[in-house]
């Protein structure tokens, strides 16, 4: 079924348009190289249009894995493709997988709580997943390989690709949830307190502490590195001329250094440059 004549699925003229225009991405995201207004997570505003915090995370972060299964389903259809080979639908599982659990799992199961988004950042991430959606959706669904031969002979950068990629996502999980351990035991804290002196709780929002755990000890932004990690592992698995994974992988960078490097600066200013002591803001002993 077409949802929208040319788009959704993408004819090829705008398949290439789109993969085009997302190369630019990076241009959008200078501004936070130059300006420290970014209001979302911990460095959020009291805006009066604001979106609370888990509804924003859900909506924003859906809309790409739920646009590129409709490429994968709707657009070899469109072209006459009967089936394609398993490299593609590997790929598909495992940009699934991670924004099912990033989209639905994180926000609506797992995370205590989460700060309001502005609706600036809010369209902004939309726009990310859905160029990204479009991008990587054509290149998997028909435009780019079409049959398993022309995946042949790549056994091994796939496979390596692959591990890459699972631990990048293990390692993104692990440190999502040590952030998530601070708010928990914040809570128990608080439900403690209250039984013994009968105070109501205070509640866990916006309540923040240096993580200490895993590669949290060499660099406050962990989580981050692990997610390029593991869309470093999605690229090879694609193959080095694969470019929307490329595309995706630098917009990712592009605009997730210098949130990190804010971040950083915030940690700094909250509780005091000898407690942040030498951690860096996302690469160990780097940067
Ligand atoms: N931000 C991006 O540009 C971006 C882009 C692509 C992927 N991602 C991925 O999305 C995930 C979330 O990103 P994010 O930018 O929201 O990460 P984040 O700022 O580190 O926040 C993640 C979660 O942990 C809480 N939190 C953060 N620092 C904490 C601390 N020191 N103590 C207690 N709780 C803390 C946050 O609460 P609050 O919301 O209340 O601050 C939020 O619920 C990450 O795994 C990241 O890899 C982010």
């Amino acid at each position: 079924m077409v949802i929208i004549e040319g788009l959704l699925p993408p004819s090829r003229e705008n398949w290439e348009t789109v993969c085009y225009i997302w190369q630019f991405f990076p241009v959008i995201t200078a501004f936070q190289w130059v300006l420290d207004w970014y209001p979302q997570g911990k460095t959020s505003t009291n805006f009066s249009l604001n979106i609370p915090g888990k509804i924003g995370w859900a909506t924003m972060e859906s809309a790409g894995f739920i646009t590129l299964i409709y490429i994968m389903l709707s657009l070899p259809r469109e072209l006459g493709i009967n089936e394609l080979p398993w490299g593609n639908w590997t790929m598909a599982g495992c940009f699934v997988i991670h924004y099912f659990y990033r989209a639905v799992v994180s926000p609506l199961f797992l995370n205590p709580s989460m700060s309001p988004i502005h609706p600036f950042v809010w369209v902004l991430a939309f726009l990310f997943q859905m160029f990204n959606a479009i991008s990587l959706g054509g290149w998997l669904a028909g435009y780019g390989p079409t049959t398993v031969h022309e995946w042949g002979g790549r056994f091994w950068s796939m496979e390596i690709g692959l591990v890459i990629w699972a631990w990048g996502l293990l390692g993104n999980m692990f440190h999502d949830d040590d952030l998530r351990e601070i708010r928990r035991a914040a809570d128990r804290k608080q439900r403690k307190e209250a039984e013994r002196t009968g105070k109501p709780l205070d509640g866990v929002d916006k309540v923040y502490m240096l993580p200490k755990n895993g590669l949290f000890q060499y660099a406050l932004y962990a989580h981050y590195l692990c997610e390029w990690i593991e869309w470093a592992g999605f690229w090879m698995v694609g193959g080095w001329n694969c470019t929307p994974a490329r595309t995706f992988l630098v917009n990712e960078i592009t605009t997730m250094l210098p949130r990190a490097l804010q971040g950083k600066r915030w940690y700094e200013k909250k509780f005091g440059k000898e407690k942040v002591g030498n951690r860096k803001a996302i690469i160990p002993g780097l940067l």
